[in-house]
């Protein structure tokens, strides 16, 4: 699908937009959500519905990504199921550690602290459900491997410099691994023939879809919209170039 307008895809219903100061909606390039924000809610993204027919496969602009998935990747993951939860949960994890990080650095910034503080619990409910999962099909949590992606992701931030240029890198690294999550949830959801496993992954999907969302916002929050998008762009450029390098291996969710 073909966008012609970033905003023509997304409905913000009324709400207070983390944007407020510019009301910009940076990087939606291929987001397809209805991002719903309840009025009487002090969270800033509360609701995120995504239809799961609305991104066509062929989309090669899932949530802005440069680089589609490959098809092979899914397919991978569904034979190495033990492994790729393992692996999930481990994101999970980290999700809940990174937004602690953030509010352990900036505990003056109030907005951060209030919108991130319930994705820890999130996030570490998700990897509660992942052990669940686990549990429940007889499978094993395994190690943690090194993560090439994450690493990656984490050296091409930008170090040094202020304080606040800083959380911008961050945010937008949060940002991208939970689009890029997102997507492969989708894989996920719309590739298992095992309807459960399917719904499983599609709570993921819309989960990560709304903090990817969130991340974004928060970065035009505390930074220059027009350097927050350029720099979005830098790295969405990188991160499908890492992606290219790496090879498709179904045990690992990145
Ligand atoms: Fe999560
Ligand atoms: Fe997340």
């Amino acid at each position: 699908m073909k966008l012609k307008s970033p905003r023509r895809n997304v409905q913000l219903y009324p709400g207070r937009c983390l944007c407020h100061r510019t009301n910009q909606l940076p990087a939606l390039t291929g987001w397809q959500a209805r991002v719903v924000r309840l009025s009487d809610s002090r969270k800033p993204v509360s609701l995120v519905y995504m239809n799961r027919n609305v991104m066509k496969p062929t989309s090669k602009t899932v949530l802005g990504l440069h680089l589609p998935t490959d098809p092979r990747w899914a397919n991978l993951a569904k034979i190495s199921l033990e492994e790729i939860l393992t692996d999930h949960a481990y994101c999970e994890q980290k999700a809940a550690t990174a937004c602690i990080s953030l509010v352990q650095l900036y505990p003056d910034h109030q907005e951060l602290v209030e919108s991130v503080a319930p994705i820890v619990t999130e996030e570490w409910g998700h990897f509660r459900m992942v052990l669940q999962e686990l549990k429940k099909r007889g499978l094993q949590l395994g190690y943690q491997r090194k993560d090439e992606y994450v690493n990656g992701l984490l050296a091409f931030q930008r170090k040094g410099g202020k304080r606040e240029e800083r959380l911008i890198e961050k945010l937008l690294t949060c940002a991208l691994i939970e689009a890029r999550s997102c997507e492969r949830f989708r894989l996920l959801s719309i590739g298992l023939s095992d309807p459960d496993l399917s719904d499983f992954y599609y709570k993921f999907m819309v989960a990560e879809a709304g903090h990817y969302r969130l991340f974004l916002d928060l970065a035009n929050l505390y930074g220059s919209p027009e350097k927050v998008r350029i720099r979005w762009q830098e790295y969405l450029d990188f991160e499908a170039r890492m992606l290219s390098g790496f090879p498709v291996r179904g045990d690992r969710m990145h």
